[in-house]
């Protein structure tokens, strides 16, 4: 079954061509990254418009790549939520015409369980459920039972501000472009992290997170000139921020009885992360999305599209609606 997926939630428009949920014919990324960086993060408006300049250069590219036509793919599958109002509405409706007029179904498909999929896609192993989930993103911090794809348990999640969003604040700090996690990360190599900071910790409630406090701790620690060397603070920052996915994995892992870690969204592109699990819980099995599969893109879109269609009446209708703040309604 082929399956054309598309995903406009934020600033990268991107089409994927995938065969049967996990073999990727081709996985288009259009990145808007230095329209924004002017703008020091992502301005939803100018999104939306170049989104829609670029989504049907995007769908040739990606069926070109593949080398089919339109007329071959067997499902269009979007992600509708969660994102930005006005980027969701581009891919949607592109979708929906897509599906009209080649009169094929189509299905929507939520991009954080989109992420985690990214994860088991692109793994040689196989998955056994149940799993643990963690999801690391620009928008979403949280920690998941997998029961099975689609079936979920919230175990934690962040009670202000994600992950990704917090790499990118303090990148901003230290006068590093958007998006600040990469930066960080090249910045801090090869620094010998202080153990300066603590992410947050919530009475009662082990597996959630919390962000903010450790953002504006780095950020008093720069005003009082407490450190000086914007190395320093990148490495301090970016290790208490890590220490404490490590730290909350394990002990979820451990008292859910998983071995398997599937780990999702952009923030699992960096290196220093995989190294730390690799470290710190080398008795768990952690499947890390493939190459060009942690930060947004549609191949996770269509794979997952895939899986859903077939637990599905045939797919969704029409008026399946854009929803900005879906997380999963699990
Ligand atoms: O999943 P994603 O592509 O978009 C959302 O769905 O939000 O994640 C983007 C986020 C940004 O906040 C970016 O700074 C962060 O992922 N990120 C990283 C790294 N690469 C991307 N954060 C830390 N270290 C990295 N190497
Ligand atoms: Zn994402």
């Amino acid at each position: 079954m082929l399956v054309l997926g598309i995903e406009s939630t934020c600033d990268d428009t991107c089409c994927a061509i995938v065969k049967d949920g996990d073999q990727i014919l081709s996985n288009v990324i259009s990145s808007q990254i230095e329209i924004h960086q002017e703008f020091g993060g992502v301005v939803p408006e100018i999104a939306s418009r170049h989104h829609i300049e670029m989504m049907l250069p995007v769908i040739e590219t990606a069926c070109h790549q593949a080398n089919i036509v339109l007329e071959d793919v067997d499902l269009i599958a979007v992600a509708n939520e969660p994102g930005l109002l006005g980027s969701l509405l581009m891919g949607l409706h592109a979708a929906k015409g897509l599906a009209l007029s080649l009169q094929k179904p189509f299905i929507g498909v939520n991009h954080i369980e989109a992420h985690l999929y990214a994860a088991i896609m692109s793994h040689p192993q196989k998955i056994q459920f149940p799993c643990l989930g963690v999801v690391l993103s620009g928008g979403h911090t949280a920690i998941l039972l997998v029961k099975e794809i689609g079936k979920y348990q919230m175990i934690g999640h962040t009670i202000d501000d994600a992950i990704g969003e917090a790499f990118d604040k303090v990148a901003k700090m230290i006068d590093l472009p958007y998006p600040g996690g990469p930066q960080i990360e090249k910045m801090a190599q090869g620094i010998d992290p202080k153990h300066l900071f603590k992410a947050g910790q919530i009475k009662d409630s082990p597996f959630h997170f919390s962000f903010s406090g450790l953002k504006t701790a780095v950020l008093y620690a720069i005003q009082k000139d407490e450190i000086s060397d914007k190395r320093e603070i990148a490495a301090a920052f970016q290790e208490a921020a890590f220490q404490d996915v490590v730290k909350k994995t394990m002990r979820a892992a451990k008292e859910y009885g998983c071995q398997q870690i599937i780990l999702g969204g952009g923030v699992t592109n960096s290196q220093y992360l995989r190294q730390l699990f690799d470290k710190q819980a080398p008795q768990l099995t952690c499947f890390w999305p493939g190459n060009n599969l942690s930060l947004d893109n549609a191949a996770m879109i269509a794979g997952l599209g895939y899986h859903k269609f077939k637990s599905s009446q045939g797919g969704d209708m029409f008026a399946l609606e854009a929803r900005p703040s879906g997380f999963m309604r699990i």
